[in-house]
């Protein structure tokens, strides 16, 4: 037996392992709780049970599911790391069938889902327990590079600390309500290449000690009124951004200040309605 043919087989046989023990591994238990607090808030159609990504339970809610990650052979190379990273892949809840599961534990103070890279959730304005802000719970998950959240009822505020999310790639919120955005939000997310705002956004300052060193494109729905705003757009804050927009709702007067080196090189949009 040459010696490629035998790692071949090796790999082969790694693999197998790999997939044979991964399927008998159970959920740890406050990760598992996590995820029945987000089926319960939001009602999603998945068993409250260590089942709860099993594409069986989905039925015809496709586009609601929790995911494993997925298998690969990184996985069994990095083996030795607590078994808990390898669940809880994935979140995507968007045109689903809302199912009563019962009240969501009003004591969660933050998810444990330490491999969640994704999150997106359309949950159309219903939320069984309206007082829990599902963003206080999410600034803790620092895992996610996608996070999108829409219609969430939930948001009342934005923390004062949603920020630091090292992985984050794109963050896209859509509300109906009107909100503060705080000095800080999503400050230092390095990796940030996107924000979509999709709420009239009531007072928010943009100044140069801001971090966004990937952010690419920037949008936002403006509420500001005279007094209420300062955009100082900058290179030293935003490097890389290409296109800020910002979509000035009626009756908001937004001033904002470009402050970019070279400047021609980002498409700027201000728009009246
Ligand atoms: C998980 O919950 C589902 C739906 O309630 C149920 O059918 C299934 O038997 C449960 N599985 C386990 C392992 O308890
Ligand atoms: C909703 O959550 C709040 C805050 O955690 C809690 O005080 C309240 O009891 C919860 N309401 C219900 C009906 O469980
Ligand atoms: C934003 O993050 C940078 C980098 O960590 C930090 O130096 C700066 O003080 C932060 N800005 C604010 C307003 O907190
Ligand atoms: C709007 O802001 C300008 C400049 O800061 C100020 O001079 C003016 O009085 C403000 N107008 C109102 C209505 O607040
Ligand atoms: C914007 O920031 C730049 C760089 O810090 C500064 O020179 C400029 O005075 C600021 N402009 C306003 C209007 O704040
Ligand atoms: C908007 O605010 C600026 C100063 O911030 C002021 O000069 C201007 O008159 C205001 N425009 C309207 C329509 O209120």
């Amino acid at each position: 037996m040459n010696s490629n043919w035998f790692l071949v087989m090796t790999v082969a046989t790694l693999l197998l392992c790999c997939h044979y023990s991964n399927s008998q591994q159970t959920i740890p238990d406050d990760e598992l709780q996590s995820a029945i607090f987000l089926i319960r808030q939001y009602g999603l159609p998945v068993p409250q049970n260590q089942s709860l990504c099993d594409p069986f339970y989905a039925g015809s809610n496709v586009h609601a599911r929790f995911l494993k990650e997925i298998i690969d052979i990184y996985l069994y190379i990095i083996y030795l790391l607590p078994l808990h990273y390898l669940f809880m892949e994935s979140s995507y809840f968007n045109s689903y069938t809302r199912i009563d599961g019962g009240s969501p534990s009003s004591t969660l103070t933050t998810l444990t889902m330490p491999a969640l890279k994704s999150i997106h959730l359309d949950c159309k304005g219903v939320v069984v327990n309206q007082s829990i802000n599902i963003l206080k719970l999410l600034k803790s998950v620092k895992s996610l590079s996608i996070i999108e959240l829409l219609y969430d009822t939930s948001i009342s505020y934005i923390p004062s600390d949603f920020n630091n999310f090292p992985n984050l790639v794109d963050f896209q919120l859509t509300l109906d309500q009107p909100l503060i955005i705080p000095r800080t939000f999503l400050n230092n997310s390095v990796d940030l290449q996107s924000i979509t705002i999709q709420f009239p956004v009531s007072s928010i300052t943009i100044d140069d000690s801001l971090y966004f060193p990937s952010l690419f494109s920037d949008y936002f729905y403006s509420n500001c009124i005279n007094g209420s705003h300062h955009i100082n757009v900058t290179s030293k804050s935003f490097p890389k951004l290409s296109v800020f927009a910002i979509n000035a709702l009626l009756g908001s007067n937004t001033t904002v200040y470009f402050n970019l080196d070279p400047s021609d090189t980002v498409k700027k949009r201000l728009s009246e309605n």
